[in-house]
């Protein structure tokens, strides 16, 4: 019997396409396109679990169900009634539906909410199910035609769990990953990261370094289907667990100033069991001197816009220049920070590797040329 393959959509932030297309290939699917904000691959669902299992960029992975032509609701209620919903929705289960609407007569985004709502019920019939987690589906009216995509992820995949302690304006877990692959970082250079606040940059080179699987902690939209396989999940689980390495092959290093930042990113450390294996200090960037002839640095500023307008930023992006450039020379250097005045201060030379936003801001990726 063929297994019954589905099309999928990974959602990235716009900017990281590519190191999610990267990353995919390396878990040996095939992207079947590129577009801005996701990727799409064709696949069964041991494809799918692993996308959500491994992928240390994406945001969340979508299943295409159908895509319906419809100028009236009727005819939408018509066409969506249609769709296999069984084999991803129990009956019960609640929904939690999102429409957007281009370019199409029917404009009124809640009541096509409404009916594919309707349409559901319908379709599976209107009996109370148990309270399961809410099942997220999202319409996309575009020229008169209805695109119906059902999430398999749940919580946003950023949501790895161990980040319980915060500091302000933390860096999301699937950017910092996706900064540190834009970088090619693999584990095998030493990683500093000079102002680490909870710790974000240090623990996602650590699960990149020791073959972690980002999402083995936690559970998936996925797990609520009512085909959910259990045995193709732990088999999963199994293999991901074998391939871990227990120590890192070149040291990573985390320093923040504040020692509340320390404390937020020690108990991150400590949730993972990585307090042990990644080197975290309080002090100053500009006391630090490097360990070991060469590696990466890399570090999230603060930016003004989300810490409060501060004169002395200036400074700190000076000081921050003379870290890369005169104490560090042969490391090679990463910052995330808007391609502002700001970074100027700092008087080396910078170049993008990416441009996405942070928390609204425009910012970029960009290395020590
Ligand atoms: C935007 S936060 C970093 C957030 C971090 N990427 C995360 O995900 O939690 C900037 C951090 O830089 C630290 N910092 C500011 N000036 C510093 C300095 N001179 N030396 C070391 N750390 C500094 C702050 O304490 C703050 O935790």
């Amino acid at each position: 019997m063929q297994k019954q393959k589905d099309n999928y959509f990974v959602v990235t932030a716009p900017g990281f396409e590519n190191i999610c297309a990267g990353e995919l290939v390396a878990l040996g699917i095939k992207p079947t396109d590129t577009t801005r904000g996701g990727i799409e691959f064709e696949g069964g669902l041991k494809e799918l679990y692993s996308a959500n299992l491994w992928l240390r960029s994406g945001a969340r992975i979508l299943v295409r169900l159908g895509n319906v032509a419809a100028r009236d609701f009727p005819t939408l209620f018509q066409r969506l009634s249609k769709l296999p919903w069984g084999r991803f929705i129990k009956a019960g289960t609640v929904c939690e539906i999102k429409a957007t609407s281009r370019a199409s007569r029917l404009i009124h985004t809640g009541r096509i909410a409404e009916v594919c709502q309707a349409a559901i019920s319908k379709s599976l019939g209107d009996q109370k199910g148990e309270q399961g987690a809410v099942q997220k589906i999202f319409l996309r009216m575009d020229d008169n035609r209805c695109q119906v995509s059902i999430d398999s992820s749940g919580e946003h995949l950023h949501r790895r769990g161990y980040r319980q302690a915060k500091v302000a304006a933390p860096l999301r877990e699937t950017l910092a990953a996706g900064c540190l692959l834009a970088c090619d970082y693999d584990g095998s250079a030493p990683l500093l990261d000079v102002m680490t606040g909870s710790g974000t940059f240090a623990i996602e080179a650590a699960l990149i370094a020791l073959h972690r699987a980002p999402g083995k902690e936690r559970t998936f939209a996925f797990m609520d289907w009512p085909k959910y396989r259990p045995g193709l999940w732990r088999q999963l689980l199994i293999e991901a667990q074998r391939g871990e390495k227990s120590t890192l092959s070149a040291p990573i290093l985390a320093v923040d100033n504040n020692p509340k930042a320390i404390a937020a990113a020690q108990k991150n450390l400590e949730r993972l069991g990585l307090a042990d294996l990644i080197q975290l200090s309080c002090g100053d960037m500009q006391q630090l001197q490097p360990q070991f002839p060469d590696g990466l640095m890399i570090c999230n500023p603060p930016y003004g816009e989300r810490l409060g307008k501060n004169a002395s930023l200036k400074s700190l992006y000076h000081d921050l220049g003379r870290v890369y450039g005169t104490t560090f020379p042969a490391w090679r250097g990463a910052v995330i920070c808007p391609e502002s005045e700001l970074i100027k201060s700092a008087a080396i030379p910078f170049s993008p590797l990416l441009r996405f936003t942070n928390g609204g801001i425009q910012v970029a990726l960009l290395e020590k040329s």
